[in-house]
């Protein structure tokens, strides 16, 4: 007897049934397969994919409660369809020392809906890179700031085994004229110091230029990996300007309509390994005296659906991809995976900032028509949003490695 069977389209393919045990896929059929406890039986207008995994999510908390809570920002991400986020170290204070790990950690279980991972920030003493990440944290975050410090923070994150990420964009430049030239600069430097073996993600990739000079390294180099924002990709400055006015201010910047072009092509070409939120909430009176970044878990989801019009792709990069980089059986409707599902109808709904769950409110995204809604979620084969309420499960710190599930010795 199985707990649950869900009948219906998985992504763009064929209707089976998804039978789930112990929070684990345990089969998938064309045909149904034995009872299950419950039973879940999805539209013509409904399908099934996996959950997703945001690597690059601001919660922010600690002093920082009125712009979001680790308690708002991962119900938004839950019922946005997400139930595994990365969390950044750039809070009030900041997470970077093995002690603020720590502190996070215990916020993290306390508080979190989704399940999650923790970025550190550079510690004063690269010393600590290694206790940060014994503490918890699965990677570590570099700033514009930063940068200098690379090559000898990267030696420490690879002898402890622990992963690298970083906000490319060469510090002196942002602002200024040269703003778009910031990035290709910074990664051509970071990319003279990376080895073979290094595992560095470059976050929110916003130009076609600093794209093609990491897809090019990474043919010959290293464990390199590009993210992509929804921003970036769908939205530019002049739109954004017309929208929100001075709020649009985000890092990296909005760029121009004809690069965010070439980085959709380039996405169909498959050059971006992950997408990611970025979600970076403020409150208004914030976003009017200059913070930038903006909201986005609860829609990034349907955004992307409705963008692509392609599941398949939307699978790829946004559940998959990022659960196998963090070391997850995740992200994929398949036998042997977690139960990390989504039920997706195809119904028209907008963008209301007023409406979400996150304290965010400022996107330019508001008022988009959506063709794609998040009308089911379930986490280990439990309802954690029915299309109204998000609920409470346990979660789990995901620190990067391979783990071992309950039932013992299977890596999930
Ligand atoms: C980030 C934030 O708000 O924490 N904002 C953003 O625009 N992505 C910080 C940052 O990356 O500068
Ligand atoms: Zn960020």
């Amino acid at each position: 007897m199985f707990d649950l069977a869900v009948y219906g389209r998985v992504c763009g393919g064929p209707k089976s049934w998804v039978s789930v045990e112990e929070g684990m896929i345990v089969r998938v059929s064309r045909e149904r397969a034995g009872k299950s406890a419950a039973e879940m039986v999805l539209s013509d207008s409904q399908f099934l994919m996996p959950a997703a995994t945001d690597l690059h999510v601001h919660l922010r908390d600690f002093a920082q409660k009125k712009k979001e809570t680790v308690e708002t920002g991962t119900k938004s991400a839950i019922a946005g369809g997400i139930t595994t986020v990365a969390d950044m170290p750039n809070t009030d204070p900041k997470v970077d020392s093995a002690r603020m790990v720590e502190k996070r950690v215990d916020l993290l279980r306390s508080d979190s809906y989704t399940d999650f991972a923790l970025h550190a920030g550079a510690p004063d003493s690269p010393q600590e890179v290694a206790k940060m990440h014994a503490a918890g944290a699965f990677a570590l975050k570099l700033y514009p700031p930063e940068l200098g410090g690379f090559h000898e923070l990267l030696k420490e994150t690879s002898r402890a085994g622990m992963k690298m990420a970083v906000h490319a964009e060469e510090f002196a430049l942002i602002g200024t004229e040269s703003a778009p030239l910031a990035e290709g600069v910074a990664v051509r430097k970071i990319l003279q110091q990376v080895g073979q073996r290094s595992d560095v993600r470059f976050a929110h990739v916003s130009t076609a230029d600093g794209a093609s000079e990491i897809a090019r390294a990474r043919r010959i180099a290293g464990r390199l990996t590009m993210e992509v924002s929804p921003h970036h990709l769908f939205m530019d400055e002049e739109m954004a300007d017309k929208r929100i006015g001075v709020t649009k201010k985000v890092n990296p910047s909005l760029r121009s309509r004809s690069n965010s072009a070439k980085m959709r092509r380039m996405m169909l070409r498959g050059i971006f390994d992950f997408y990611a939120s970025d979600h970076a909430p403020h409150t208004v009176e914030d976003k009017f005296q200059g913070s930038p970044g903006f909201p986005a878990l609860e829609f990034s989801l349907p955004l992307f659906l409705t963008k692509t019009d392609d599941p398949e792709l939307v699978a790829r990069m946004y559940c998959e991809a990022p659960a196998t980089y963090l070391g997850l059986r995740k992200g994929r409707v398949r036998k042997g995976y977690t139960a990390d599902l989504v039920v997706v109808g195809r119904r028209d709904w907008k963008i209301d900032p007023e409406k979400f769950v996150s304290k965010g409110r400022v996107t330019p995204f508001a008022g988009e028509t959506m063709r794609y809604a998040i009308d089911h979620v379930l986490k280990a084969g439990k309802t954690v949003f029915d299309g109204r309420r998000v609920t409470k499960t346990e979660t789990v710190l995901v620190t990067g490695r391979p783990q071992k599930s309950s039932r013992g010795g299977v890596s999930r």
